[in-house]
């Protein structure tokens, strides 16, 4: 019995040491393992390069296009009061424009990741176009160019400052892209005016890509960084994401004045964001997304639209808000 064992374990041995010197003694090769899925890995890697080849196939000349919208239409058509009140929100698209101008040529030039920047690189052609067609609306307005709201530049400048090229990826390419088409796509539905209804889509189509670059680019980086870097970069994204939202709110006197409901502006946003806030998972060790949205889907959603735009006569909390927004506008530096 004990023969037997002695003698089988020298059979292991000498196979094994046999094995390990010959000719295979470095089976199996471990530097093909991967870290992650080839398959998905190699499928975003596809979505992202698709995404510059979609810029350069949709292209579209923007001052041909907001001609032929002018002469279509005899000009703008809108009366003078709701002009001002669309200045308000055309000027804030305008300057966001410029900020994802800047922000999509500084990732075009720092990003490591090639497809994601060839993504970044054709998003400059795009903001480039969006800004100058904006302007030239804004000026065929004709009403004087209100100033930003200081929410929105405190939002901006602190994205434009900021050198983390993720935060960036976050605050413009989610937040402020997913903001925007969700902006866009509401005033064209809204039909407010011809030419601009006419513009819209073209610049929406454009947005949808911009967002794609952050959803697929982001998630790699997220994996290099620390939990505890997860929560600093949560917690510089809420800050800018509050104040892209306080923005948001502090125009909705304006979209009244165009007849619009600001309710279904933010169902709308709300729900997007929320859809992009869950494709980016929980910051680690959490079970927070990596910035705030309200889920329209969330029984109590409608209860806190109603108490942020009171259809009736507003509650004491309600006008509070308000007045402490009103106070923020005038008093914030822009
Ligand atoms: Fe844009
Ligand atoms: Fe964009």
């Amino acid at each position: 019995m004990y023969r037997e064992i002695a003698t089988g374990l020298g059979r292991i041995v000498t196979l094994s040491l046999g094995g390990r010197l010959g000719r295979f003694g470095q089976w199996p090769p471990e530097k093909l393992l991967i870290d992650e899925p080839l398959a998905l890995l190699e499928e975003r890697t596809n979505r992202l390069e698709r995404i510059y080849a979609k810029c350069t196939a949709n292209l579209w000349d923007g001052p041909a296009v907001f001609r032929a919208a002018m002469n279509r239409h005899g000009g703008i058509q809108l009366a003078p009061e709701k002009r001002r009140a669309l200045s308000h929100v055309i000027v804030t698209l305008m300057w966001g424009e410029l900020g994802a101008w800047i922000i999509s040529a500084e990732l075009a030039e720092r990003l490591d990741a090639p497809d994601a920047r060839m993504a970044a690189s054709s998003q400059v052609f795009d903001e480039a176009r969006h800004f100058y067609v904006l302007r030239d609306y804004l000026a065929a307005l004709h009403v004087p160019v209100p100033k930003l709201d200081p929410y929105f530049v405190a939002g901006v400048r602190s994205l434009l400052a900021t050198r983390d090229l993720t935060i960036k990826l976050m605050a413009m390419q989610i937040l402020a892209e997913g903001s925007a088409q969700s902006i866009f796509r509401f005033l064209a539905d809204s039909e407010i005016e011809p030419v601009l209804t006419e513009l819209l889509p073209y610049i929406e189509q454009d947005e949808a890509r911009h967002v794609g670059l952050g959803v697929l680019h982001l998630p790699e980086r997220l994996t290099e960084l620390s939990p505890r870097q997860c929560r600093r970069l949560q917690r510089d994204v809420y800050a800018i994401g509050d104040m892209f939202g306080l923005s948001l709110i502090s125009k909705v006197e304006h979209y009244e004045a165009l007849g619009l409901d600001p309710r279904e502006l933010f169902r709308r946003a709300d729900g997007l964001l929320t859809t992009l806030a869950e494709k980016l998972g929980n910051v680690p060790g959490t079970n927070e997304r990596y910035f705030r949205t309200d889920d329209p889907k969330d029984p109590e959603y409608e209860k806190k639209l109603a108490f942020l735009f009171p259809k009736a006569e507003p509650s004491g909390a309600s006008r509070l808000v308000k007045s402490l927004l009103s106070l923020g506008s005038r008093t914030l530096p822009v």
